[in-house]
C-alpha cells in the first residue's frame, strides 16, 4: 500500500498542501522547525485516526485557525481509496471513506497501516512499561478493529472498579458489585491477554530473526510478555479467565486497601532479553537501539504477514542517528516499503530516495536529486485548498 497524494488544511504550520509522493523511498529535508515532523504526523493520523506525539486534537489546528482536515489517496491492493479526516474546534472528529462518513472513528482505523520509528521509540526499550503496553496496543488496533472495543470495555470496569474500592475500605456492603466486575474485568483482560500474546509470540519471531542479521548472528533476542496475574503463557481462554478471577480473589484485600486495581493487562509488561540479559537493565546504549531497529522492522513484516501488504514507513529523524552498517540493512529491507525519511539539513549521506522534498516554513518544495536539494525547482503547494 502506499499514500499517493495528501492534502493538508490548517493542520499544525500548514495553511494548505497538496502533494503526491512516491511509493519508493520520500526524502524530507530541512532546516529544524520547519515542518518535516508535521508533515509525518499529518500520514499518521491517515492511519490512526489520531497523532504520534499528542492526544489533544486542539493542538493539530494551524493558530487562528477553525479546525483541520487531513486528506489522502491511498493505493491499497490495486484500489484507490480516499481517506478524510476533519476536525474542527468543539466539534468531534469526523471520517470519511471514498465520501461516505463513517460513524465510529474505530471503523476509519487500520484502512491504511502506518509504521513510524522515531528517536522516542527507544523508550519503548528503556521507558516505562506503559510505554511497552502502549505499542502493542497500536499494534493491534491497526490489525484488530475489535481490539479498541475490549480496551475501552476494560477501561470503563477498570474505572468503575476503582471506584468501588475506594468506597469498599470505607463500607463493605457492595463486595457483591465487586464480583460482579471482577467477572467482567476477567472477560475482557482475557481477551487482551489473548491478544497481546499472540502478537508478542509473532513479533518475537520476527524480531529475533532480525537482531540476529543486524549483529551478524551474535545477539539473539527474545520478547516476552510478563502478566500481573500470572503465567498465562500458551494457556487456553477459559484458564486465563480463571487465573484471573484467583488472582483478583486474592488480590482483593489489598487493593481495598489501597482503592485501586492492582492486576491485570493495564499493569503488564514486555522484557527484551539479548542472550538471555534485560536489555532495559544491562543493555548498552547501541544494544538498545539495535533492539528498537529490530523491532520497528519486525513491525513492518507483522503488519504485512496480518494484512498482506507492507504498511507505510515513517522514519522520523532516525536515519541519521544509526550508524552505517544499520543505516545499509535498514535500506535493503525497505525496498518494497513507501517511506518517507526526514533529515535535517546535510545528514542524507547514503540515501537514495526516488523524491526528495524540501521544506520551509510549512510549504513543501520539491527537489530534483540530492544534488539540487536547494534549489526549490519544483513547488507543488497550493495555499488554498478545501
Ligand atoms: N498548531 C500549530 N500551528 C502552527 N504552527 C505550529 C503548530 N504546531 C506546531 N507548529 C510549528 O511547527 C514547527 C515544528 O514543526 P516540526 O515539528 O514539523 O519541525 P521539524 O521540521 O520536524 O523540525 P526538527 O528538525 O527540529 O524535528 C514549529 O515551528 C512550531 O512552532
Ligand atoms: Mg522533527
Amino acid at each position: 500500500m502506499f499514500i499517493k497524494k495528501i492534502f493538508l488544511k490548517s493542520f499544525r504550520n500548514y495553511s494548505g498542501l497538496e502533494q503526491d509522493f512516491s511509493p519508493g523511498i520520500n526524502l524530507i529535508v530541512g532546516q529544524n522547525a520547519q515542518g518535516k515532523t508535521n508533515l509525518l504526523e499529518s500520514l499518521y493520523i491517515l492511519s490512526m485516526g489520531k497523532s504520534f506525539r499528542t492526544v489533544r486534537d486542539t493542538e493539530l489546528i494551524k493558530w487562528n485557525s477553525k479546525g483541520y482536515v487531513v486528506k489522502g489517496i491511498v493505493i491499497k491492493k490495486e484500489d484507490e481509496l480516499e481517506i478524510k479526516l476533519k476536525y474542527l474546534k468543539n466539534d468531534r472528529k469526523r471520517v470519511w471513506i471514498n465520501n461516505v462518513e463513517k460513524k465510529h472513528l474505530r471503523d476509519f482505523v487500520g484502512k491504511i497501516n502506518v509504521v513510524v520509528f522515531s528517536p522516542q521509540d527507544l523508550s519503548i526499550v528503556k521507558g516505562e512499561p506503559s510505554k511497552r503496553r502502549s505499542f502493542i496496543d497500536k499494534e493491534l488496533i491497526q490489525v484488530n478493529p475489535l481490539y479498541s472495543f475490549y480496551t475501552s470495555q476494560y477501561n470503563k470496569v477498570i474505572l468503575q472498579r476503582n471506584n468501588l474500592l475506594r468506597s469498599l475500605s470505607k463500607n463493605s456492603k457492595d463486595i457483591g458489585l465487586l464480583e460482579v466486575l471482577n467477572k467482567q474485568l476477567a472477560k475482557y483482560g482475557t481477551q487482551i491477554l489473548l491478544k497481546r500474546q499472540d502478537i508478542v509470540r509473532k513479533l518475537s519471531i520476527l524480531a529475533r530473526l532480525i537482531q540476529r542479521k543486524i549483529t551478524g548472528g551474535k545477539e539473539d533476542l527474545e520478547i516476552n510478555y510478563i502478566s500481573t496475574i500470572g503465567d498465562v503463557t500458551d494457556k487456553a481462554q477459559r484458564v486465563i479467565y480463571n487465573i484471573f478471577l484467583d488472582k483478583l480473589q486474592k488480590m482483593k484485600e489489598k487493593e481495598i486497601e489501597r482503592g485501586i486495581t492492582l492486576v491485570g493487562p493495564h499493569r503488564d509488561d514486555l522484557t527484551f532479553l539479548i542472550n538471555g540479559i534485560d536489555t532495559k537493565v544491562y543493555g548498552s546504549q547501541g544494544q538498545q537501539r539495535t533492539t528498537a531497529l529490530s523491532l520497528k522492522l519486525a513491525e513492518l513484516e507483522f503488519i504485512k504477514s496480518e494484512v498482506g501488504d507492507y504498511p507505510i514507513l515513517l522514519l522520523d529523524d532516525v536515519f541519521s542517528e544509526l550508524d552505517r552498517d544499520r543505516q545499509r540493512f535498514l535500506l535493503k529491507t525497505i525496498k518494497h516499503v513507501q517511506t518517507f525519511i526526514t533529515v535535517t539539513d546535510g545528514m542524507h549521506a547514503d540515501i537514495q530516495p526516488d523524491r526528495v522534498f524540501r521544506v520551509e516554513k510549512g510549504v513543501v518544495k520539491e527537489c530534483f536529486g540530492i544534488g539540487e536539494i536547494g534549489k526549490n525547482t519544483k513547488d507543488q503547494n497550493q495555499e488554498t485548498w478545501s
